[in-house]
């Protein structure tokens, strides 16, 4: 047997052995667009973090299997109490979840009196239970600019506060230092390359990409705004800054368009983790229940529950 043929079969098999698993638990795979390809391939629902919160919350099987990092499982957690949701792997994180104190949220709170605390969905429970509203990249600018208060401290990632700023200048919007270590560090120099390169070529950004980036972007949208823009585009080309697992879906929805990536790949390592054989085992196991400790469930899944209404 060629070795191709070899590895074909073997994951075919992992395939198959997936779908007993899930009939046997009653579970679903729910994976977001940045994991492996072969993982998006196997998953029944895929989709950017708001997608992925909405559907977490309407589905009626009793096992979420959430192929992505530790704060979609927590929120999967928190919007579907009664639900078992796993991890394949406990250790994906997402570094940005972590950067804000709430000491920086209660020097703003005692600054202002109408303070709205916007927090970012890529952050713990904990973080999420001293804010107000959750926000996803997807709705980020509509929820703020409808808030009745005048003040906003967006946490924690500055890259898509400065965005949400620049779009809602009629608040007065306040950023703290967090980051998405893969958006910040796409090289500008990079991307103005790939424009000399190909100059019909759109540039498609995500708006955890640092200011420079996103100056030359000709679209800044979520993963799912991403691929809608390029559906919809007449143009043929694009240069993609964000995450390259999304590759797989362009591809997949556009056979006869190119898409060009930064020289230095964004990979977020954490998301790779994610394999068949970690989601087979957890579903062997039911090891790796995601969970969140009970004092900050209700005030976390506020905050969720407000984003879902305020989103609509
Ligand atoms: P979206 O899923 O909202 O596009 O965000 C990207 C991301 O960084 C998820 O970790
Ligand atoms: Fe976090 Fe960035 Fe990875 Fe998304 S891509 S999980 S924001 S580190």
């Amino acid at each position: 047997m060629s070795v191709k043929r070899y590895l074909d079969q073997r994951y075919m098999n992992k395939q198959e052995e997936i779908r007993q698993l899930k009939q046997e638990k009653d579970a679903v795979l729910l994976a977001h667009y940045y994991v492996d390809e072969e993982v998006q391939k196997i998953a029944d629902y895929v989709g950017d973090s708001f997608y992925l919160s909405k559907i977490a919350s309407s589905l009626n099987n009793r096992t979420l299997v959430f192929c992505g990092v530790s704060f979609m499982g927590e929120s999967g957690k928190l919007l579907s109490p009664e639900k078992t949701v796993l991890m394949p792997d406990a250790s994906a994180d997402c570094p940005m979840a972590h950067m804000v104190s709430k000491a920086e949220i209660d020097e703003a709170r005692s600054k202002y009196d109408d303070l709205a605390v916007v927090c970012y969905i890529n952050s713990t429970a904990e973080v999420k239970t001293w804010a107000d509203v959750c926000v996803t990249s997807a709705n980020a600018v509509k929820i703020v600019r409808n808030l009745p208060n005048k003040n906003i401290l967006f946490i924690p990632d500055k890259n898509l506060g400065r965005y949400v700023k620049q779009q809602v200048p009629e608040k007065n919007v306040m950023l703290v230092k967090g980051y998405c270590p893969i958006h910040e560090f796409i090289k500008p120099e990079e991307i103005k390359a790939l424009k000399q390169k190909y100059p019909k070529a759109l540039v498609l950004a995500h708006p955890e990409c640092n200011a420079q980036v996103l100056e030359m972007a000709d679209y800044i949208g979520s993963t799912s705004g991403i691929l809608s823009k390029a559906k919809e585009s007449d143009a043929n080309a694009f240069i993609i800054a964000t995450e390259v697992g999304v590759r797989y879906e362009l591809q997949v929805q556009n056979p006869d368009k190119q898409f060009y990536f930064p020289e230095t790949l964004p990979v977020c390592t954490d998301m790779k983790k994610i394999t068949l054989d970690k989601i087979i085992e957890v579903l062997k196991t039911g090891e790796n229940a995601a969970d969140v400790v009970k004092a900050h469930v209700e005030p976390a899944k506020a905050t969720l529950t407000r984003m879902l209404e305020l989103a609509k």
